[in-house]
C-alpha cells in the first residue's frame, strides 16, 4: 500500500499491510491478530508529525473513528468528537455551533485523535487548555478506558502517549469543554498585531485571524510537504538567556513556566542564514525557517541530513540545542 497521500512531507512510502480504523471494536480485533503474529503497529492519523522511512513494516492502521457528541452543561458545552475526526473541521464545526475555545488552534493539520500526543498548541492556547478527557484502547489490558486531562501528562508538545507510555494507548476520541460564551485569547504577539483594528475582536475574528497567519507562514502541506515546527523552542537558563541577548540584541526569547526562558527556535536557524535554505530536495521554508520542506523528491534520509546541518549550526553558533519535534518511524 502506498502512503504518500499519508503523511504531509509527501514522501513516497509504502507499508506491508494497511487497515483502516472506522469502529473501535476493530481495535479488539487487531490487537489479538498482533497478538498471534507480533509485528510492528504504526497508528496513523492525518501522518502530519511524521517523518517516516521508505518502508514500513508490519501493520499501518489509519485512524478514522468519527463521532460528534455535544452536551450542555450551564454556559459550556462538553463535545466528543471521534479520533479520525480531521482537526480543522472540528475546529470550524464547533465554532459554527456558537461553541467557542477552539479558533487559535485554526488550520493545524491532521485529526483529532493525533491532537492529544504532542498536545498541540498555537497563538497562546494548547489543546490541554480545552481538553477534558480522552477515550482509548489500552493495549496492555486489552479494554477501553477514560483518561482525565491529569493522567495525560501534557507539556509543551508533549504528554504520556508521547513520552511516558508510547504505543500503550491508542486514543479513540477525544472530550473538549468549550463555552457559549465567547471569551477570546489574543495575547500572542503575532496574533494582536493581525487583529489591531479590533477593540473586542469575535471568536470568528480571531480564528480569521489565526488564518491569515497560518497561510502566510506556514506551508500548506498539499502545496509543499512539510510537518509544520520541524524544532520545538528551546529552553534556556536565564543566566544563558542574558549572554545570548548581549551577544545578539534581537533574539527573541519568553520567559517559560519553568524559570528559563523559551527561545524562538525559527529565529535561531534565521539568523544562521538558513531561512530559504536548500540541500537537495529538502529545505527551509522561505517565510519561517522553522518549518522543514519537501522541494520534491525528498526522504527522511535527506531530511535528518538536514536537520543534523541546523543543528550543527545552531550549535556551533549559540551553543543552543534543538530537539525535532516529529516522531520518526520506524
Ligand atoms: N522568527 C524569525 N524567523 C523565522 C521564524 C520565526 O525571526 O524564520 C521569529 C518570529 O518573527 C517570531 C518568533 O520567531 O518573533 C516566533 O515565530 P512564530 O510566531 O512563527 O512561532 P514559532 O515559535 O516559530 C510556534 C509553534 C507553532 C505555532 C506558532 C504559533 C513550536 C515548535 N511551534 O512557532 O506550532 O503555530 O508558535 O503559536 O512551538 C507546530 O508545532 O508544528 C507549529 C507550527
Amino acid at each position: 500500500a502506498s502512503l504518500s497521500e499519508w503523511n504531509t512531507f509527501g514522501f513516497n512510502v509504502t507499508a506491508d499491510q494497511l487497515v483502516i480504523i472506522t469502529e473501535a471494536d476493530q481495535l479488539i480485533q487487531l490487537e489479538s491478530l498482533l497478538q498471534d503474529k507480533p509485528q510492528p503497529l504504526l497508528v496513523l492519523g492525518g501522518g502530519s508529525n511524521l517523518v517516516l522511512s521508505d518502508h514500513l513494516p508490519g501493520i499501518v492502521a489509519r485512524m478514522a473513528i468519527k463521532r460528534w457528541e455535544a452536551r450542555v452543561e450551564g454556559d459550556d458545552v462538553l463535545l466528543w468528537a471521534g479520533a479520525g475526526e480531521s482537526w480543522h473541521q472540528t475546529v470550524e464545526r464547533s465554532l459554527k455551533q456558537g461553541w467557542y475555545g477552539l479558533e487559535n488552534l485554526a488550520l493545524i493539520p491532521g485529526t483529532v485523535g493525533a491532537a492529544p500526543i504532542q498536545n498541540i498548541g498555537a497563538y497562546g492556547v494548547e489543546l490541554k487548555d480545552r481538553l477534558t478527557r480522552v477515550e482509548v484502547f489500552d493495549r496492555e489490558q486489552l479494554g477501553f478506558r477514560l483518561l482525565d486531562r491529569d493522567d495525560c501528562c501534557f507539556g509543551y508538545r508533549d504528554s504520556l502517549f508521547k513520552s511516558q507510555m508510547p504505543g500503550r494507548y491508542i486514543i479513540t476520541a477525544v472530550e473538549f469543554r468549550l463555552s457559549r460564551k465567547p471569551s477570546v485569547q489574543i495575547g500572542y504577539a503575532g496574533l494582536q498585531a493581525e487583529l489591531e483594528e479590533q477593540v473586542n475582536p469575535t471568536p470568528e475574528q480571531v480564528f480569521d485571524a489565526v488564518c491569515r497567519v497560518r497561510r502566510r507562514k506556514l506551508p500548506s502541506p498539499d502545496v509543499l510537504g512539510n510537518a509544520g515546527s520541524f524544532f520545538k523552542n528551546p529552553v534556556v537558563t536565564a543566566e544563558q538567556c542574558q549572554s545570548l541577548h548581549q551577544m545578539e540584541p534581537g533574539l527573541v526569547s519568553f520567559p517559560d513556566a519553568s524559570g528559563g526562558y523559551k527561545l524562538a527556535a525559527g529565529w535561531l536557524i534565521d539568523r544562521c542564514g538558513l531561512k530559504g535554505y536548500r540541500q537537495g530536495s529538502v529545505g527551509t521554508y522561505s517565510e519561517q525557517a522553522l518549518v522543514l520542506v519537501n522541494l520534491g523528491g525528498g526522504d527522511r534520509q535527506a531530511v535528518e541530513h538536514l536537520a543534523a546541518h541546523i543543528q550543527r549550526e545552531v550549535r556551533e553558533r549559540f551553543g543552543v540545542e534543538l530537539e525535532p519535534e516529529p516522531r520518526f518511524y520506524p
